[in-house]
């Protein structure tokens, strides 16, 4: 049983089987998973996470309280999440996450679940298609009428399938859990799962029954998003009156001379200014720092670097923390990415930070993969939003403004803010899970220049 090439999904079948075989079959269980160890898709990015080894250091958060993925007990003894101000606190602790120490597998995949038997109603379906506390659906599929906006296209137009005399069960598996004929598909297993019960995907599978006939007119190529037009830059970066984290960071220049409890600023100990003493540092982040056996980005070091040199705390997502990192790595801008990709720790990190990429989590079963990478995801509208692709570096401009938050975001709020919308408890802002994630992605920006704070939606 030492094959590290199973799929999850295999795995945890055969986990299920296994604990539940008498010993005699146990033997008869091995050969099958001998077989299973050959199909194809042994090498995926989820099996190669199920076969790296997980990071063996214990971290500490210095993160603050709202940043710290931290689950409290009420006293009607329900439980709640802790997250930033407007964030739901919904604990979704049922679902398996980046965690090292989480060991949970992907959720089996389900073969076909009967489908009840009453008449769908396509009313009630076109309602649970577009309902926004849900999917909603229309985030990757679009589907007809006016007021289908912003429809997305990860998943194919389905403004046509009733056309097509695909069978009610065919849909409904499809809703249920594509990925007995998808295995890699982007798209999530909602009855599976538990976001739409049996009856809802059958209402849901009578809609998409009813998309056929001509197509209306379509009177704004805005609504398709195969016309739509994409989104263009937003200006001048740093610029500062584009880009109101520009300001943020100078007033953090403030805290570069400030002393600490332990009578020393980052004056003191680094001679000639921010821009100076800090000309370079940057493009080396993330990186594995002995003295704290683990990788670190800026953020991550300055959380503990300030109150342990300087007495000063800079709690990760604190605003101190966020001017400071900014500060530091402007002081990088316009000079290249330079990461150490070579040495053992180093590509250990990201080997773990690739696997943790192609992860499933949450309740959504979604990986990063699925929205950044071509062919799945990148370049395609989610909803109203254009999806970066992981390959052209989403690193070297974070810090970054973001104009629909009216706020400065540094990439471990980005990471947090993807997933726990889709169903999976954030780890605290400063984990090393999220650190050797980071360095992943910042190593599709490597010899590409640095340029903070950007400014993005
Ligand atoms: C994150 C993106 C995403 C979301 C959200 C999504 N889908 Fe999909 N869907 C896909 C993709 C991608 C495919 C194509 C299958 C593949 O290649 O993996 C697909 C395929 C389908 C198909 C089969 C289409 C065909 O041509 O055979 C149906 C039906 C469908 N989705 C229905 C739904 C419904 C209903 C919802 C909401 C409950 C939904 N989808 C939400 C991504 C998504
Ligand atoms: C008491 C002296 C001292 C103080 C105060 C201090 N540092 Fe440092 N800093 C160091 C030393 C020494 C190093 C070299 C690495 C180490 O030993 O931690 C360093 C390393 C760093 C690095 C990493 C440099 C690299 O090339 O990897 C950064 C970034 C940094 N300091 C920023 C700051 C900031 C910002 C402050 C103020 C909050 C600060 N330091 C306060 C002494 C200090
Ligand atoms: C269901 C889709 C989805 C998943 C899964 C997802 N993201 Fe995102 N992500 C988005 C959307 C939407 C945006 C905003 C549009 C954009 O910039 O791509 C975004 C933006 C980002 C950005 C900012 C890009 C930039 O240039 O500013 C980063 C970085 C990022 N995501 C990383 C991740 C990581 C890491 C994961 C996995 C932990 C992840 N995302 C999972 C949808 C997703």
């Amino acid at each position: 049983m030492t094959r590290p090439a199973l799929r999850p999904r295999f795995r945890s079948i055969l986990t299920l089987t296994l604990l539940a075989l008498p010993p005699t079959r146990l033997a008869l269980a091995a050969i099958a998973l001998g077989l299973a160890a050959c199909a194809p898709g042994a090498d995926s990015p989820a099996a190669r996470a199920a076969a790296t080894p997980p990071a063996p250091v214990k971290w500490t958060t210095r993160a603050v309280p709202e940043a710290r993925g931290d689950v409290r007990t009420l006293p009607d003894g329900k439980r709640e999440a802790v997250r930033y101000r407007g964030w739901t606190t919904e604990d979704f602790g049922r679902y398996r996450t980046y965690a090292y120490d989480d060991s949970r597998a992907e959720p089996a995949v389900t073969t076909m679940a009967a489908m009840p038997k009453i008449a769908g109603d396509p009313r009630i379906g076109r309602r649970l298609f577009l309902d926004r506390s849900r999917g909603p659906c229309t985030g990757c599929h679009l589907i007809r009428g006016e007021d289908v906006w912003p429809a997305g296209n990860v998943g194919p137009d389905l403004s046509s399938i009733g056309e097509r005399g695909l069978p009610d069960a065919h849909l409904f598996e499809m809703i249920h859990d594509p990925r007995r004929l998808f295995p890699h598909t982007t798209m999530p297993p909602w009855g599976a799962q538990g976001v739409f019960s049996p009856v809802e995907v059958a209402h849901l599978v009578s809609f998409l029954q009813s998309q056929k006939g001509p197509l209306p007119v379509e009177k704004s190529a805005e609504r398709d998003p195969a016309t739509r037009t994409r989104p263009t830059g937003f200006g001048d970066n740093l610029d500062p009156t584009n880009n109101p984290a520009v300001g943020r960071a100078e007033a953090a220049e403030a805290l570069w001379g400030r002393r600490g409890t332990a009578g020393k600023s980052c004056a003191d100990c680094h001679a000639g200014g921010p821009l100076q003493a800090m000309r370079g540092v940057a493009t080396r982040y993330p990186r594995h720092v002995v003295q704290y056996g683990r990788v670190l980005s800026i953020e991550d070091l300055l959380a503990v670097h300030g109150s342990e040199r300087a007495g000063l705390p800079l709690p990760a997502e604190s605003p101190d923390n966020l001017g400071l990192a900014m500060l530091v790595k402007m002081a990088s801008n316009g000079v290249p990415v330079q990461l150490d990709l070579d040495s053992p720790e180093q590509r250990a990190a990201l080997a773990r930070g690739r696997a943790a990429f192609g992860k499933r989590v949450g309740q959504r079963n979604h990986a990063c993969a699925d929205c950044h990478t071509q062919g799945k995801g990148a370049d395609k509208f989610l909803g109203g939003r254009l999806l970066a692709d992981v390959e052209a570096g989403l690193t070297r401009h974070f810090p970054t403004w973001r104009t629909s938050q009216g706020d400065v975001w540094d990439m471990r709020k980005r990471m947090q803010w993807c997933m726990t919308p889709l169903g999976m408890n954030m780890l605290a802002a400063d984990a090393v899970e999220y650190a050797e994630l980071e360095l992943y992605l910042a190593s599709f920006d490597q010899g590409k220049p640095i340029s903070v704070p950007g400014i993005r939606h």
